[in-house]
């Protein structure tokens, strides 16, 4: 059985007592997180998790399934995989590679590597974008998906990673300063009234 299945979110506390009132061998969960935790490209058998995941990323108002129309889940996974190569990507858009975020074979999050910035990008929406399901957060996952979707971006050939977050976005600063990120510069933002923090990562 995964590392995790059963494990989180039910019993997080590290040091909490065991039944024989020895100490809990909990490990420092962000280092076997780093182990368990794994982004892949969406899959025909993901359908039913990741429209779970993208309704409740929706009650706040965040964009989980990136491009989702609601057509057939095959061809939204087909089309992931496309516009990963740079194929059948819309027009204003740049390549990107969307992946999910599995925990012990639960979907807990995603990632979006944009492969180049445009001058949208560049300004407010920066190489990567990451969303956790509520149930997940604050548990170290968002900044396990950040470090590995930084390994995606250099793969992709990216050597500074610029990733974004509203101004009033704590966990989203926290995550991505815990990730080596520089703050840059603070702009307004053109989609929302909310400023937006600028971070490199070199
Ligand atoms: C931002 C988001 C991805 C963080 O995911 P997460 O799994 O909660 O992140 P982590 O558990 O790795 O926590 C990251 C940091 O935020 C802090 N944090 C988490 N939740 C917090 C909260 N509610 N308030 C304050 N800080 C918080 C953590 O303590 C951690 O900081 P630390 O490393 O200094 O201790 C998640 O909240 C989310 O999906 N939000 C909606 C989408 C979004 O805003 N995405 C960001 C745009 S890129």
């Amino acid at each position: 059985m995964p590392v995790w299945a059963g494990v989180l979110p039910m019993r997080l506390v590290p040091g909490e007592p065991e039944a024989d009132g020895g100490p809990a061998p909990l490990p420092s969960y962000l280092s076997t997180m780093a182990t368990a935790l794994r982004l892949r490209a969406p899959r025909l058998e993901d359908e039913a998790s990741a429209l779970r995941a993208h309704a409740e990323l929706a009650e706040v108002d965040f964009t989980f399934l990136l491009g989702w129309d609601g057509g057939p889940w095959s061809e939204y996974v087909d089309r992931c995989r496309a516009r990963s190569r740079g194929v059948g990507v819309d027009p204003g858009m740049v390549a990107s590679t969307f992946l999910l975020a599995e925990l012990g074979g639960e979907v807990v999050g995603r990632a979006s590597v944009r492969h180049e910035l445009n001058e949208t990008l560049r300004r407010e929406g920066g190489h990567i974008g990451v969303g956790v399901r509520p149930v997940w957060r604050g548990r170290g996952v968002g900044t396990e998906i950040l470090r590995q979707s930084l390994l995606v971006a250099r793969s992709v050939g990216i050597e500074r990673v610029l990733v974004t977050c509203d101004d009033d976005n704590v966990a989203s600063a926290a995550m991505i300063e815990r990730c080596g990120g520089i703050l840059d510069s603070v702009v307004q933002s053109a989609a929302g009234p909310a400023p937006v923090r600028r971070y490199w990562i070199d």
